[in-house]
């Protein structure tokens, strides 16, 4: 007979304690603390394990071979923007994790995924513990999906799943979602932090010795009831990121952690009525307004942004007016606030520009956060542009980091945005000084500055008053 105690486990970071306490020492979120029962025996998953791993002994380091390394081998779905971030496709028998809001498109991303795979020839098994299997043929109707190499599977017993994988072997399992399977030999319900830390493990080890590629789908949650994936990124080799707006159809998959790979990819989707569709080119998607009217409009710039390792064209807007409150207003949506007010002083002491009796609204379209550095010179020229109702060159773009003293500061991965900028016809890019470096032949103008007032000078001097 198990034995079996019980502790107090917060949902929301892990942290577990031995009686109740109404808020969370760890995270210091309130009520989020719930009993859970803890088998201290080890489950039937163990066992296996155990059986498994019995012949193995501790081995020097010099003699592991490493060639078994060098061919980490991959699985590439044929989806370019999730293979770009999973570094070239997901490595045999590693365990990852895609986390995301409830509704963003994880299920319909793993699905398109899962049919490419399956056309590769490999065996994929859905567990689907949130839909049933109907629901999800309907999904895979809609997205014109249809396979004899994907076998759909809807339970929510872990020890149920593990029977069905180890007689169906598959070489891809999807686990759909981490917080609605359980395991009944553990006293807690689903999606408590015990029930997802010892499916994890199990799930790793199962990944590990039969060598499946196992992804497990993970919601991300705010209100603290259903434990979230944060709790067991470090059982994971992979952790990615599905995320996009509510009010946009664009989606972002990023990756956290990639044991195999660079962590600072991205891919770009975009929720159609027929699933998801890449966005081979993501600036274009943020530029539309800005290139359809040529002639631009004042308080309007473009920026060349770094999400990642990716270049990314976006344009910023601003508008400044007199203020009817006693103390001026500053919005700043889609780049951050103190930052902005950063700016606001550096234009006021280094270049005369005094916003003290007017409010500042400072927005990047399409709904984009830049937190970048390199993207303050672009908020400059914006607040400037419209302070003074003038245009500034709607084929320019802007990079640079503003110092405090008014110098313009150098940026990370220049050329990639220079090639960004040329790529999608702009004619010059305003970028700060080099020191000790050449640049090939671009296309594009490059204009180099040192401080802020050379580029106000230089923005006048091309700006035209707006009709
Ligand atoms: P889903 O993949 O179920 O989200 P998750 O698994 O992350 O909870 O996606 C659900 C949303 O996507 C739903 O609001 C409907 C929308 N959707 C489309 O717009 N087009 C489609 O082709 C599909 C399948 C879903
Ligand atoms: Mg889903």
């Amino acid at each position: 007979m198990a034995k079996v105690k019980t502790k107090w486990v917060c949902q929301n970071c892990g942290y577990e304690t031995a009686k109740y306490l109404g808020k969370c020492p760890d995270c210091l979120s309130w009520g989020t603390i719930v009993e859970e029962e803890v088998c201290i025996q080890n489950s039937k998953t163990s066992g296996l394990c155990i059986q498994n791993f019995s012949n193995q002994k501790p081995e020097l380091l010099s003699s592991i071979n490493s060639n078994q390394n060098d061919s980490i081998k991959r699985q590439k779905s044929g989806i370019d923007e999730f293979d770009r971030v999973t570094g070239g496709g997901l490595v045999l028998g590693s365990l990852n994790l895609i986390a995301g809001d409830p509704g963003i498109g994880k299920s319909t991303l793993l699905l398109q995924v899962c049919s490419n795979l399956a056309k590769n020839g490999l065996k994929l098994l859905y567990v689907s513990a949130e839909e049933s299997a109907i629901q999800i043929k309907l999904r895979a109707n809609r997205l014109n999906i249809d396979s004899n190499n994907l076998y759909i599977y809807a339970n929510t017993n872990f020890e149920l799943i593990e029977i069905q994988i180890n007689e169906l072997k598959p070489d891809i399992l999807i686990i759909d979602s981490i917080q609605t399977i359980f395991k009944s030999s553990l006293g807690s319900v689903s999606g408590t932090v015990s029930q997802i830390k010892e499916c994890t493990l199990s799930l790793m080890q199962i990944a590990k010795t039969l060598n499946i590629t196992t992804i497990i789908v993970g919601h991300v949650t705010k209100d603290g009831n259903i434990a979230g994936p944060k709790i067991l990124e470090h059982m994971v080799d992979s952790v990615f990121y599905f995320e996009g707006d509510k009010y946009k159809s664009y989606r972002m998959l990023r990756c956290n952690k990639n044991r195999f790979g660079a962590t600072d990819e991205l891919g770009m989707f975009e929720m159609e009525d027929f699933g998801l569709r890449q966005i081979i080119n993501p600036s274009e998607l943020f530029l539309n307004n800005h290139r359809q009217n040529d002639k631009g409009v004042s308080g309007s710039v473009v920026v060349a942004t770094n999400d990642g390792n990716r270049p990314l064209l976006v344009e910023i807007e601003s508008l400044v007016g007199v203020t009817p409150y006693p103390s001026p207003r500053r919005v700043a949506n889609g780049v951050d606030y103190n930052r902005l007010l950063q700016i606001l002083a550096v234009l006021e002491k280094r270049v005369g520009l005094n916003l003290s009796k007017q409010d500042v609204y400072v927005n990047v379209s399409g709904g984009l956060n830049i937190y970048e550095p390199a993207s303050d010179l672009g908020v400059a020229v914006a607040i400037l542009s419209c302070a003074y109702d003038v245009v500034f060159d709607p084929k320019t773009v802007l990079l640079g980091e503003i110092a405090l003293s008014g110098d313009i500061k150098n940026v990370t991965n220049i050329e990639k945005r220079i090639l960004e900028a040329q790529k999608l016809g702009f004619n010059r890019i305003i970028i700060p000084k080099q020191q000790n470096k050449k640049f090939k032949d671009y296309k594009i103008k490059i204009v180099e500055v040192e401080k802020l007032k050379e580029v106000v000078k230089l923005c006048m001097e091309n700006m035209k008053k707006e009709n």
